[in-house]
């Protein structure tokens, strides 16, 4: 299928960027485990040239069609998610924009500046999906005032366009088959889990149990010199039938509420 070159090119990137998710990976692959993806997520800003509608360009080509949307209050986000509806084991795609309007007339006018330094043959198009960071070496200070706002746009600022997790489908694993089994075997190989909300987000009641690993702290190239900052994270989900015996598929707004703290800032 089509959506399968989409996801390897992507995928490849991403681990490319992100050696501690290829580690994850391996870890899994090693011990057997065949390793399916629950959803790929993407952030953006709601501004008309990189909105959810352009980063969703790309996978409504290869056959997605929308599902649900969800509002994020304290976080200032819309959120929406896809489905390739033929192949029900291909990845769902979850895709976030900052609601620019909403924030200081610094971060409102950081991001324009950048984005007004995307080249115009790429505003507004699909394959931005893939470009990741296109406004240039970011300078750390702006990276640093941004944080205090929005760590989600301080990221963004950062990596540009690119899945910022990928998620293992606990569904699909044999051995490892609960959440916390997963978690244990991730602490035992030396990962850090999110804890913020409890290190396990949703219960079985609410159909859909999410946890990560902290993002990976790598070497970022900035204008002032090199830093260490947060980069993109692994994600893990269980999902449980609902009262007809369907899996849920959707997503829980609380609970990814907490999942997107995976990439704020830490020291080692
Ligand atoms: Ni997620």
């Amino acid at each position: 299928m089509q959506a399968q070159q989409v996801f390897d090119k992507l995928w490849n990137e991403y681990i490319s960027q992100n050696p501690a998710a290829k580690r994850v990976y391996d870890l899994f692959t090693r011990e057997g485990e065949h390793v399916v993806n629950d959803h790929i997520a993407f952030r953006t800003f709601d501004d008309p040239r990189v909105n959810i509608d352009v980063m969703a360009k790309e996978f409504e080509r290869v056959g997605y069609s929308y599902q649900n949307s969800y509002n994020f209050e304290q976080k200032k986000l819309n959120a929406r998610h896809y489905e390739l509806p033929e192949f029900p084991d291909a990845p769902r795609v979850f895709i976030s924009e900052l609601r620019l309007k909403e924030f200081s007339p610094f971060l409102q006018e950081t991001i324009n500046n950048i984005l007004e330094a995307i080249p115009s043959g790429l505003a507004g198009q699909g394959e931005l999906i893939y470009t990741g960071n296109i406004w240039g070496t970011p300078s750390y200070e702006i990276y640093e005032t941004l944080r205090k706002e929005s760590e989600y746009a301080a990221w963004v600022y950062v990596y540009g366009f690119r899945a910022n997790h990928f998620t293992v489908s606990i569904n699909g694993l044999k051995k490892y088959n609960t959440i916390h089994k997963v978690n244990q075997f991730l602490k035992d190989n030396g990962f850090i889990i999110n804890s913020s909300g409890g290190e396990v987000k949703g219960t079985p009641e609410e159909l859909l149990e999410q946890s990560s690993i902290m993002a990976g702290i790598l070497p970022v190239k900035f204008k002032e010199g090199t830093f260490e900052i947060p980069s993109c994270y692994y994600e893990f989900a269980m999902r449980y039938p609902d009262n007809d015996g369907k899996l849920y598929s959707g997503f829980i707004a609380k609970s990814a509420d907490k999942i997107f703290e995976s990439t704020d800032f830490y020291k080692k």
